[in-house]
């Protein structure tokens, strides 16, 4: 299988005129990424990735997150946690109970509103801050709260020099709010908290893949890694504070472990080894930040639909290939009308025909398919899904380079990877060539796996990981340890008792 394309349906394609087959070879060549170009990529990546941490720096930011050292299984206590997604915003309570590596969760979600990401900064906060509200009368009406800890997941790439402040270092996903780049998120959002009279305490600024890295910690300790394949892509792992020269002037003990977030979406955004075709270019061009997320906008949920879309138009439009010929294809010239659900849909369709596939053309797009057609469609979606796993693993093994690791557990989140079909197998593969293990190995070393719920119960582990640091006197990444205490009633030791609801 090494180098090879992965196999298409066989025989499915006895029937399809040669222009149409023409194409099918075209887009197999422009997408596939064979194993030989992977290892390149690989290499090329755990450079990028030590660049990151060096006081130069390099285009991935490689943020240093104050989270510090993994969780035990012992943390007690009751948190909040707050995630801003792409999709949705949901507000947790979590319980961690005396039970090691256990943990209770009520939550509520809400819709994040399109407008809202390309809207103001006041009306974001306002936003965030009545949904929380809204939790906290509904679940504690009455009741007389005492500065609950809060965990917040803000999933986007943020310089941190204490782990309760975040400066926005561009916005992501298709974000576009003004006034927010550049800035500290923290103060807009207390301030909304206020406004509201919410005795909620910030202890801790997360990032969506530190909380994943953690929350699998929480129960596996061979857990390594944290990934999110979703509406964006991202990893978090922890590195030892003496291989992170852009913080010697800290002169942190080089034995401590901190989570980096790597932000790996940046990857190649100088553009010098990723293979990207005629779309990326497009989807890049058209972006709110040309030029920035250059890995990530290969590989996310939110950019495949959009990759597809793109490769349909414009085959449409090339005058040697007849597809969806004398249709109406207005549907299909709105940008980002498809996402990765309509992909894997179209990989599902269990029937010989595509008949599935033929419904959706229909209903979504109100396009009539031919059998031909609806094979190259369901060509094209496999070869988008496939290289997006296969970069994807790319970004795995680069991690593995770097810290040595010949075994471990990644733990993974995000809709692309629970939900897209055969993610997990394409990027396990693709880890086999890049790694090159022997056939006999039967169980792969690094086990790219399902995670723990990162911004729920990872936030709360990672709120109390600090308040017990900050109790043991260990303030490195603190801005104010005096303040992040008062009001809890963590009383120090092992079993801390963090603020429980009264
Ligand atoms: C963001 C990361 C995040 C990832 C997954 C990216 O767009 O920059 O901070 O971890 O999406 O949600």
């Amino acid at each position: 299988m090494v180098g090879r394309k992965p196999p298409s349906r066989k025989g499915s394609m006895a029937d399809v005129p040669k222009d149409l087959f023409a194409q099918i070879q075209r887009l197999e060549e422009l997408f596939f990424v064979p194993g030989q170009k992977l290892k390149e990529i690989t290499a090329h990546f755990k450079d990028e990735l030590v660049k990151g941490l060096s006081k130069e720096g390099g285009s991935i930011p490689m943020n240093p997150t104050w989270c510090m050292g993994f969780p035990t299984g012992n943390e007690t206590g009751t948190y909040l946690a707050l995630d801003m997604g792409g999709t949705n915003l949901r507000v947790c309570e979590i319980l961690l109970p005396e039970e090691k590596g256990e943990f209770d969760i009520i939550q509520s979600k809400y819709r994040m509103p399109e407008e809202l990401k390309s809207g103001t900064a006041d009306e974001l906060w306002a936003y965030v801050a009545d949904c929380l509200q809204q939790f906290i009368e509904y679940h504690h009406e009455g009741e007389d709260l005492d500065h609950l800890p809060l965990g917040f997941t803000f999933s986007y790439p943020a310089t941190q020099e204490y782990i309760d402040h975040g400066i926005l270092q561009t916005w992501t996903k298709g974000f576009d709010i003004s006034g927010v780049e550049g800035k500290d998120i923290v103060p807009p959002f207390q301030a909304a908290l206020a406004e509201r009279g919410l005795p909620i305490k910030l202890s801790a600024l997360i990032n969506d893949t530190t909380g994943t890295l953690i929350a699998s910690a929480y129960t596996d300790p061979e857990m390594k890694i944290g990934c999110i394949f979703g509406t964006g892509c991202n990893a978090a792992y922890m590195e030892d504070c003496g291989s992170i020269p852009k913080l010697e002037h800290m002169n942190l003990d080089p034995s401590l472990l901190m989570a980096i977030n790597c932000e790996w979406g940046a990857f190649d955004n100088e553009r010098v080894i990723l293979p990207r075709t005629q779309y990326d270019i497009i989807i890049d061009k058209e972006s709110p930040r040309p030029g920035q997320q250059i890995f990530e906008k290969m590989v996310a949920g939110l950019y495949l639909g959009e990759i597809f879309r793109l490769v349909l138009l414009d085959l449409h439009e090339n005058p040697d290939v007849c597809i969806f010929e004398n249709i109406d294809v207005s549907k299909l010239k709105k940008p980002y009308t498809l996402d990765s659900s309509f992909l894997s849909a179209i990989e599902e369709d269990p029937f010989e025909n595509l008949t599935e596939v033929e419904e959706l053309f229909q209903k979504t797009l109100s396009i009539d398919t031919t059998k031909p057609e609806r094979e190259l469609v369901r060509r094209l979606a496999e070869l988008i899904g496939t290289r997006a796993a296969r970069l994807s693993s790319c970004g795995v093994a680069a991690i593995c380079l770097k810290k040595g690791y010949k075994s471990c557990h990644v733990g993974a989140d995000g809709s692309v990877f629970n939900k897209y079909p055969h993610f997990k197998a394409r990027g396990a593969q693709a880890l086999r060539e890049i790694l090159d293990w022997p056939k006999e190995v039967r169980k792969d070393p690094v086990d790219i796996r399902a995670a723990e719920d990162g911004s729920g119960v990872g936030a709360a582990l990672i709120a109390a990981l600090t308040l017990k640091r900050v109790q043991e006197g260990q303030v490195a990444g603190i801005r104010d340890p005096e303040a992040m205490l008062k009001g809890t009633s963590a009383a120090g030791g092992n079993k801390q008792e963090v603020v429980v609801p009264k």
